[in-house]
């Protein structure tokens, strides 16, 4: 795993040292601050069964090569699992153009209830061991992931993502072109709702990069531009002379709601040399964020520094 992980996706890895498996730390380039390819291939070796890393760091917002990443996991042998967290709220998910064994990401931040999603690749699933009493069979998927019964409020919930993303399709012109409601229809609607979220998320983050990066005081904590394919609207920052609690505490003043801390990504704050609780400035942008709130928040962060 990397050390630009969230801690949910490090602690239960190093948890297994318990029953032998060593892990090992793939750090980010001190001086990019990116996640090197060469590093990894370096890192791997025949004993090497799994590589999980983020697609998304919550505190750089910058978009890791995932199909890149499966394809040297893959060469190795070992398989790969993907933190989709930061990434599902903001861009269509094609598990098989990314090739990724395991993808799993947690749908309250995806428009949903509080549930989570674990996509894996058939074969491996049933390769795994069940969960639930031994009646229910080794090729029952899902069921046997569940240690009781399915909960079936939030399942049935999770319909309502599809609801949600299928009418923002429709939210330029109140025709949806996407079609109906076979699955294929589905796909079509997911495709155009991320990619008018995306379109939006530039616009926003362009607003905001461009604002911190005339400010000669201020570093950009992750990719400094609003390229979409290269990150989503997660913004971190820090300025020298401010303290990053200060910072919120004066734009939560305005009405405007961010946030300043390690964000549960704590190693690499540390890594990149900052102080552990302060963390970064986090702006986190979605699609319902306005342009006209992005102006109030550097409005109010002109003023201040
Ligand atoms: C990248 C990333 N991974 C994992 C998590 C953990 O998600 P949850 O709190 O839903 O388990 C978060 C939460 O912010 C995250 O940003």
């Amino acid at each position: 795993m990397s050390n630009s992980e969230h801690e949910s996706n490090i602690a239960p890895w190093l948890d297994l040292a318990r029953v032998g498996v060593e892990t090992r730390f793939w750090n980010i380039d001190p001086d990019s601050r990116e996640l090197s390819l060469d590093a990894l291939s370096s890192l791997m070796g025949p004993r090497t069964r799994l590589v999980s890393v983020t697609h998304v760091s919550n505190i750089f917002g910058t978009i890791n090569p995932i199909r890149e990443i499966a394809d040297i996991v893959h060469q190795h042998d070992a398989l790969l699992c993907v933190d989709g967290v930061a990434f599902a709220p903001h861009r269509a998910i094609d598990v098989r153009a990314l090739d990724a064994d395991f993808y799993v990401f947690s749908c309250y931040k995806t428009f949903g209830p509080h549930h989570a999603l674990l996509y894996g690749k058939l074969p491996l699933l049933r390769d795994l061991p069940s969960q639930n009493h031994a009646l229910v069979a080794n090729d029952n998927i899902p069921y046997k992931f569940q240690p009781g019964n399915v909960n079936y409020e939030l399942s049935y919930g999770m319909t309502g993502v599809m609801d949600y993303l299928r009418q923002l399709t429709t939210h330029d012109d109140g025709n949806s072109n996407v079609g109906s409601d076979t699955a294929v229809d589905d796909r079509a609607a997911v495709h155009k709702a991320f990619d008018m979220i995306a379109e939006h998320e530039e616009m926003l983050g362009t607003h905001l990069l461009d604002f911190l990066r005339d400010k000669p005081n201020t570093h950009i904590i992750g990719w400094d531009s609003a390229d979409p394919a290269r990150r989503v609207s997660i913004i971190s920052f820090t300025v020298d002379g401010f303290g990053n609690s200060d910072i919120v505490r004066t734009v939560d003043e305005h009405g405007v709601g961010i946030r300043f801390g390690h964000f549960y990504s704590a190693r690499l704050i540390e890594a990149l040399g900052l102080i552990r609780d302060e963390g970064v400035v986090r702006v986190s942008m979605a699609h319902y964020n306005t342009v006209d709130e992005v102006m109030r928040l550097t409005e109010t962060l002109d003023r201040l520094f």
